[in-house]
């Protein structure tokens, strides 16, 4: 069994079906690239397994265990972290304050350790860099054990991209992650399985190579673009 089981997901806002029928697996210490246009349900899916979102019907499963209708802190405390689109950290706290904070399993000193933290450790949020606070958040979600991160590397400037994907490729060796990321590129090179998600529903789910000669997804979506 998978670390993650996502079976047959479903959430509605009003009339919009935001997820339609959403079914994947994720195995413990893979890598899963989640790629589709905007409004696919990319971060409704992040929602809808970490107890932001209630999904109207289907189940998410953790490590054994039925998450569907945890709550958020609860889902956390498993061990399922997340990072927002919207980074947000305590802009009135320090880096340090930040991540005592928001860890409960591992050692504050080791998740800024980990990224690089240490030297900055008693800069207040407010006056971080984008690329700072993004690793303040990713520190955090370092502390579980299954991270899903939303877009990691937007707003980040050319030279601090090969840095951050750095940092996921250490994460990647302990941790079992779950990235959404919008440039294909990108999302192929740090791959071990692509997730192609569009209008609620997943096109496929397979290695970069199967992702890449799989027709139907080539022309629903890859289109154009030349792989
Ligand atoms: N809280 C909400 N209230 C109403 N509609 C929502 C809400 N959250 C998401 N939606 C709708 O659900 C659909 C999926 O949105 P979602 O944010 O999951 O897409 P996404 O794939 O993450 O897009 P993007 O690439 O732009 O971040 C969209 O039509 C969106 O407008
Ligand atoms: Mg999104």
């Amino acid at each position: 069994m998978g670390l993650l089981e996502v079976n047959d997901l479903r959430r509605t806002f009003g009339g919009i079906v935001a997820l339609d029928g959403v079914t994947l697996d994720v195995e413990r210490g893979e890598t899963n690239v989640i790629i589709g246009p905007n409004g696919a349900g990319k971060t409704t899916l992040f929602n809808c397994i970490t107890g932001y979102h209630m999904p109207d019907s289907g189940t998410v499963v953790f490590d054994g265990e039925n998450i569907t209708r945890k709550r958020d802190y609860e889902v956390a405390r498993m061990g399922v972290r997340r990072t927002f689109q919207e980074v947000d950290v305590f802009d009135e706290l320090t880096v340090a304050e930040n991540i005592s904070l928001g860890a409960f399993q591992t050692e504050p000193r080791e998740l800024m350790d980990l990224l690089d933290l240490m030297d900055i450790r008693h800069k207040r949020g407010e006056s971080l860099t984008l690329f700072e606070r993004k690793r303040v958040a990713l520190s955090l979600a370092a502390d579980g054990q299954l991270l899903l991160l939303d877009e990691v590397f937007s707003g980040l400037n050319p030279a601090e991209k090969p840095a951050m994907i750095e940092y996921l490729n250490t994460l990647a060796r302990e941790k079992t992650l779950m990235l959404i990321e919008h440039d294909i590129e990108t999302a192929f090179d740090l791959a071990d399985r692509v997730i192609v998600l569009s209008q609620g529903s997943v096109l496929g789910q397979g290695t970069p190579e199967a992702i890449k000669n799989d027709d139907r997804i080539q022309q629903e979506y890859l289109g154009e673009m030349a792989l």
